[in-house]
């Protein structure tokens, strides 16, 4: 969560517009009794939505409006332009809807008009009675509160191996990381939602092993429970390489709230960090602890930070920022130990640490589905609609590999917050009968100080970066593309184009 812009801009709606103002797909900004609101024709026809985007408040009207659904510039999450709903992550919420009055050619927006109930929703009659979801992170979130809103009323068990509910965790390499964000913004829904909605929510508890036969998981204290649909949702765990030193107790990783909690309270009390890795995550870090006004040092083997994802032309722009705000990089370096103090590099440099944090990548989470005999290749084998060949048996975010809509026969494994989420959702409505095939193209964003980088496509291989624009003023798009055809765009401060070519690879 953020903070929602202050003042509200564009007419009144209240005192009404004129209906020929307004065109076919064109969202008009105003407000309404100091509610920001956006008021639009599609189809012929005119409704009334919320302006801010339910995730982090993005203005709703900077983004795009295609077929009746309404893409948020920041993070793309969709919302239905007629309902208000939330179609897709990482937005949860709803948008508020308005009623729309035509009076004699003026149009007026002064009321809120009831929302869609939720569960009011076509239901199969014979969706499975029991759904467990096993990860309490974005995918498992998602899938559980997606079940609920679209009327599942069976029993709905989240199981979940983190101490915390489930929180937002990009934020924990960002705002929240570097001090910028209060504790409050962190959890997707509060405590009361899960009791409210019925959701078996079980925090420390993680699941031991599945029996696909016999339609159980069993925890680690020895119980059992059943199942008649299951999603697994167990994520991706940070790689620890095995360097001398790197067992030490100031060494972090990061992927839970409370690894994010350990390294500020050992943040407050350090002068020097190394990051080894400059993974997105190991750069985000290095961002964030630099607002913490710590000496800074990134490691890593490659040339370039973010080269082989981003191209080079941005991993420059990247590396540059990152020196412009104090950080020192050792590329094409390895760490080969840490001695009390310093971490010594492959060519005999120590660079001076009180703390590191490895920023080295991550491995799905398979374990269980390796127990299980299900399908395992970097990542759990799934369909076209994220079933495991175990039917009823999902799998979906990190943990996941499923076949890419956009290039027949290829398996593709992707780490990112929105697209775990959105397979979450997907398998949800799955097991509702309400959709097959998964076809949401990835998408990710990535915050440096004031730089954000949004990506959408999947080039792993990619042969060429064509840049357009000016990667440094923070005004480009970066197109990579493999024999001529692409596969990704990257975009700095263009996101009408990001949310484009999205739309693109989805037709
Ligand atoms: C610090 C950080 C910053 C990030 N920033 C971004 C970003 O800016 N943009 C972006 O697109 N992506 C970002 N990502 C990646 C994104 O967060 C992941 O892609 C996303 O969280 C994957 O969701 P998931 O539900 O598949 O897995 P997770 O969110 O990792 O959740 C997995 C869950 O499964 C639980 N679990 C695992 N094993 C078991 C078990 N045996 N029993 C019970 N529970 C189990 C875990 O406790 C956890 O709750 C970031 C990741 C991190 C760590
Ligand atoms: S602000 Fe809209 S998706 Fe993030």
């Amino acid at each position: 969560m953020s903070e929602p812009p202050a003042a509200p801009t564009g007419p009144d709606l209240g005192r009404g517009v004129p209906a020929s103002s307004l065109a076919e797909g064109v969202m008009l900004l105003g407000h309404v009794g100091g509610e920001p609101v956006i008021l639009a024709r599609s189809g012929g026809v005119l409704h009334a939505v919320g302006a801010l985007c339910t995730h982090y408040h993005a203005l709703l009207s900077d983004g795009l409006l295609a077929d009746g659904v309404v893409h948020c510039p920041w993070h793309h999450a969709r919302f239905c332009l007629k309902t208000g709903e939330a179609l897709g992550a990482p937005a949860i919420e709803p948008l508020t809807c308005w009623r729309v009055e035509d009076e004699a050619g003026t149009i007026f927006v002064r009321h809120v008009s009831a929302a869609p109930s939720p569960g009011a929703h076509a239901r199969r009659p014979d969706a499975p009675r029991r759904i467990v979801v096993i990860g309490g992170g974005g995918a498992g979130f998602a899938a559980a509160e997606r079940l609920r809103r679209e009327g599942y009323d069976g029993e709905l068990t989240l199981l979940s191996a983190d101490v915390d509910a489930p929180y937002d965790r990009p934020n924990c390499s960002k705002d929240y990381l570097a001090g910028a964000a209060p504790r409050e913004w962190m959890p997707l829904k509060d405590a009361a939602y899960y009791a409210d909605n019925a959701i078996d929510l079980r925090t420390s508890t993680a699941v031991r092993s599945l029996d696909l036969s016999g339609r159980t998981v069993t925890l680690l204290d020895g119980a059992d429970l059943a199942f008649d649909a299951l999603i697994l949702a167990t994520g991706a765990a940070p790689v620890r390489p095995p360097v001398p030193g790197f067992d030490r107790p100031n060494v972090y990783i990061l992927r839970s709230l409370a690894d994010c909690e350990t390294i500020i309270q050992a943040a407050s009390h350090s002068r020097r960090v190394a990051i080894i890795g400059a993974s997105f995550i190991g750069l985000e870090v290095a961002a964030a602890l630099i607002d913490r006004k710590l000496d800074v040092a990134v490691i890593a083997p490659e040339a370039i930070p973010l080269a082989k994802i981003l191209g080079e032309d941005i991993g420059r722009a990247v590396q540059a920022l990152h020196e412009s705000e104090g950080v020192v990089f050792y590329l094409g370096r390895t760490a080969v130990g840490f001695p009390d103090g310093s971490v010594v590099l492959d060519d005999g440099t120590a660079v001076p640490a009180d703390m590191v944090v490895l920023g080295v990548g991550v491995r799905p989470e398979t374990g269980l589905a390796m127990i299980a005999g299900l399908a395992v290749d970097h990542g759990v084998i799934v369909g076209a609609d994220l079933q495991t060949a175990a039917p009823g048996v999902f799998a979906v975010g990190d943990v996941a590999r499923y076949p890419d809509p956009r290039s027949p026969g290829v398996l593709i494994h992707v780490e990112h917050w929105a697209a775990a989420q959105r397979q979450g959702q997907h398998a949800a409505r799955v097991i509702l009968g309400q959709a097959d095939r998964f076809t949401d193209p990835p998408f990710f964003w990535s915050a440096h100080y004031d730089m954000v980088i949004s990506y959408v496509g999947h080039a792993e291989g990619f042969d060429t970066a064509r840049v357009d624009g000016d990667i440094a003023g923070g005004d480009a798009t970066v197109r990579f593309t493999r024999e001529g055809r692409l596969l990704a765009a990257a975009t700095l401060g263009r996101d009408i184009d990001s949310l484009k070519i999205e739309l693109d690879f989805a037709r």
